[in-house]
């Protein structure tokens, strides 16, 4: 691997497809970032069965995650792309930061509410510690960038105050403040039905996202679909204020093409929608179609993708042992 000083790690939870959300608010941005950082892309499993996953479906979920990273262009040869569970230094320093993080801090998670939702005493114990998880993700490797939609946002403040946290309690300057990237012109991307609810694998409904599943007919489908609303299209953004499906569709309308959002509301200002829906599809199936055949592809090849997972894990230990081996003694563990 080339020798980059900066260091980004970031990661996917396979429960359930991958999302034109993760697509446009994470993976994509990963693909241009490998480039000038050494890269770390995880499987997250572990986050996964803080609610329960059918085994067998888990274990191909897994797969799929990894496919769909190298479908989009993370090249495993530069980057290190592994699942979480072949490491075991990730739940070792978790249980680490659960004796670092406040319960107070924990409380916060918004994430956490809305997963357990009112049965809160029914949710996991995993469910709750999940962020102190994440954070030993990121600092098993002294990561110094992260780049996460922008729900992952307030996770990686808590990352930043268990790093603080430590280092103070401990008298040393050993883990970074790591920084979030949050980049792109769809940093939340919102389901096509409620532009207000964020595009997420666990939505009930089918035609709220696009997964990096589904052939060209479905996504162009489910763009037509998508829900709009009876005003002409605004000719700036701050015009689109108000209406969160039109924003949402412009958003991810200039991710695809990599162009600004003003620049598209200022073309089909005025306009109603079945031109932009219609070029939107198009864009869409163009982007898109590809990726998801070369997925489905990957996902044929088993013992290929197992091969890239064992080989970035066991380059993922080669990073994190030593940097956990530190841990243990800041900490005061006995090290025969
Ligand atoms: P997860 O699996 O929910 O999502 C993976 C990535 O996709 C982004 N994302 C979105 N971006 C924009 N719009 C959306 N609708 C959308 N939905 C998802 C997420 O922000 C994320 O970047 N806890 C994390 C996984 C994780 C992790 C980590 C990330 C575990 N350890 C360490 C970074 C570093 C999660 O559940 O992501």
């Amino acid at each position: 691997m080339t020798d980059f000083k900066q260091r980004i790690f970031s990661g996917v939870q396979p429960s359930g497809n991958l999302t034109l959300g993760n697509y446009l608010g994470a993976i994509r941005n990963w693909v241009t970032l490998q480039k000038t950082y050494e890269s770390i892309f995880c499987v997250v499993d572990l986050h996964a069965i803080t609610v329960w996953q059918d085994p067998a479906i888990l274990r191909d979920a897994t797969r799929e995650v990894a496919a769909g990273m190298i479908a989009s262009g993370i090249d495993p040869k530069e980057c290190i792309i592994f699942n979480q569970s072949q490491v075991p230094g990730h739940a070792e320093l978790a249980w680490i930061f659960n004796c670092v993080a406040r319960m107070g801090w924990l409380n916060r998670m918004t994430q956490f509410k809305e997963k357990a939702g009112k049965n809160r005493e029914r949710a996991s114990v995993g469910l709750y510690v999940y962020p102190d998880l994440m954070a030993a993700d990121i600092l098993l490797y002294k990561a110094t960038h992260v780049p996460v939609g922008e729900d992952q946002k307030q996770h990686l403040e808590l990352t930043r105050d268990i790093a603080q946290k430590f280092n103070n309690d401990y008298g040393t300057d050993f883990f970074p403040i790591t920084e979030p990237l949050i980049l792109g012109e769809a940093t939340r991307v919102m389901s096509l039905r409620d532009g207000n609810a964020k595009m997420s694998k666990s939505d009930p409904s089918e035609n709220s996202r696009i997964n990096l599943t589904d052939d060209r007919d479905t996504i162009a489908r489910k763009i037509r679909k998508a829900k709009t609303d009876s005003e002409p299209i605004a000719t700036t953004l701050e015009g689109l204020e108000g209406r969160p499906e039109a924003k949402n569709l412009m958003n991810i309308f200039a991710a695809l093409s990599d162009r600004r959002a003003e620049d598209i509301c200022a073309e089909y200002g005025g306009q109603g929608f079945a031109a932009f829906k219609r070029d939107l599809a198009e864009l869409s199936v163009s982007v898109l179609g590809p990726i998801t055949e070369e997925m489905k592809r990957l996902c044929d090849e088993k013992t290929y993708i197992d091969q890239i997972l064992k080989e970035g894990s066991e380059k993922a230990r080669i990073i994190s042992e030593p940097i956990l081996k530190d841990v243990h003694n800041i900490v005061g563990f006995l090290q025969s």
